[in-house]
């Protein structure tokens, strides 16, 4: 079976560098899905409450017959959930969906910076970490100046930030922001829901390579140093994006599909996403 490569995060905490995403999998299908996908290989689970698929992903877990500690799991904090009391509660049922004890990693899923204070919201996830309920807490779509202000008024480094990035919204900025601070990128939508996979780039770069134009978006993601998680219903394509290994892409290459950005993003922009409406 093909190793997965650990990244280091901020605290000592390992997590793969690919995992499993499960954004719109049906709950009623998510148990099945996951059972695969650790068929396949993956050891790393992204879910969120705002998916409506713990219990799901909670079932796999405990039906698959791994160690706990062999699989890396991560949830969100839904957006209605910001207050402090509200964001302790929302934890404790995200773990009694998930039926588990330890959470490896919980993120605010959104900043919502138009809505609340997303600091008060991280100093609940702090009290979370300090429960030692939670391995490693940390953020998803943080702008650096949303970055900013949590890093000037609390203690904790998020140990992640979970962003959308592919070849046609390469973040460099974010990106370079998460690094110099220690914080680690996650790639969602790695192929941009598949919108990059006919790209004459890509395509060119796979066939030179025998590859799929999948595999070679997901290899620009490792070889990047970004942690991924492709989502995928069929376990033909979970065992595609999985196959990501044994190949590797020149320089040139990496540099011909990050040249590919045209800052173009499939979701709401952090900035301006306001979930209240
Ligand atoms: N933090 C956030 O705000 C946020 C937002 C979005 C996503 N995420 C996380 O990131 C994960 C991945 O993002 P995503 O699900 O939006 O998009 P994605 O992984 O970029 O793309 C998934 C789509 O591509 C198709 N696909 C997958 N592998 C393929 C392949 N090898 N060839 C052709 N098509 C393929 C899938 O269809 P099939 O299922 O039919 O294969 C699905 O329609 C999510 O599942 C979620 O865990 C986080």
């Amino acid at each position: 079976m093909t190793d997965v490569p650990d990244i280091t995060l901020n605290n000592g905490v390992t997590i793969p560098q690919l995992g499993f995403g499960t954004f719109q999998i049906n709950p009623d299908e998510t148990r099945d899905a996951v059972l695969a996908a650790f068929e396949v290989g993956y050891r790393h689970i992204d879910t969120a409450e705002m998916y409506g698929n713990e219990r799901g992903v909670g079932d796999a877990v405990a039906e698959s017959g791994l160690d706990r500690d062999e699989v890396f799991v991560t949830s969100k904090l839904n957006n209605s959930f910001h207050a402090r009391d509200d964001a302790l509660k929302a934890f404790d049922q995200t773990m009694d969906d998930l039926r588990l004890d330890r959470l490896d990693l919980f993120l605010i899923h959104w900043p919502l910076p138009q809505v609340g204070d997303f600091v008060e919201t991280w100093r609940a996830l702090e009290e979370i970490y300090a429960s030692g309920r939670c391995r490693a807490i940390g953020v998803s779509n943080f702008q650096p100046p949303h970055l900013r202000r949590l890093l000037e008024s609390t203690e904790t480094v998020p140990a992640v930030n979970q962003i959308e990035v592919h070849p046609y919204l390469t973040q460099d900025t974010v990106r370079a922001y998460d690094r110099e601070h220690g914080i680690a990128t996650e790639a969602w939508s790695p192929i941009a829901k598949g919108n990059v996979l006919s790209d004459p780039v890509i395509k060119q770069i796979a066939d030179r390579l025998g590859r799929t134009p999948a595999q070679v978006t997901l290899r620009w993601h490792v070889q990047r140093g970004d942690i991924v998680f492709p989502k995928s219903s069929s376990p033909e394509r979970m065992r595609e994006n999985f196959d990501v290994f044994g190949f590797e892409l020149t320089p040139a290459d990496v540099e011909a599909i990050s040249a590919l950005n045209r800052d173009e993003r499939t979701g709401p922009d952090p900035d301006t996403f306001n979930f209240a409406g």
